[in-house]
């Protein structure tokens, strides 16, 4: 069954805009992380049951440099330093993979620029079960 898609746009972001600049996101656009330490995107993944899930970050970096994030679900890291490598130019998207347990009903799950650069941009998060709810739009 296809994952179920929490578009970037759609989720609470500090410190980050809206852009649709560079081809290839899904939805409306994506969200370009400003360059500094602490931006992140939010969501909100309804879950039906708990359990294990994996995690699908949709991103690109055009930069040479890795755009590392935490991954937090609730608050407890689920991912440290998670490595967003170069993806080549800006129009390359690529996935990154995380495993995380959510629990039944709402998790917020936050990706968190962890260096000076800011994070990759980002397009989506798709979770794997299809046990999920669309988000509640904020
Ligand atoms: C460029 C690019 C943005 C990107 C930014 C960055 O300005 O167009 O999409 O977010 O670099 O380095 O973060």
């Amino acid at each position: 069954a296809a994952p179920t898609d929490h578009e970037a746009e759609d989720a609470s972001i500090s410190q980050g805009v809206v852009e649709s600049n560079h081809a290839g996101f899904t939805g409306r656009g994506f969200v370009n992380y400003a360059n500094v330490t602490g931006s992140y995107v939010e969501w909100t993944v309804t879950a039906a049951a708990a359990g294990t899930q994996t995690l699908t970050l949709r991103y690109a970096n055009g930069t040479a440099v890795n755009r590392a994030m935490d991954v937090a679900v609730d608050g407890a890291i689920v991912a440290n330093d998670l490595a967003f490598e170069g993806t080549g130019a800006w129009t390359t998207w690529t996935t990154k993979n995380i495993t995380a347990t959510l629990k039944a009903g709402a998790n917020k799950i936050r990706a968190t620029a962890v260096t000076a650069n800011g994070g990759p941009n980002v397009d989506k998060l798709s979770v794997e079960s299809t046990d999920t709810q669309a988000p509640t739009p904020p």
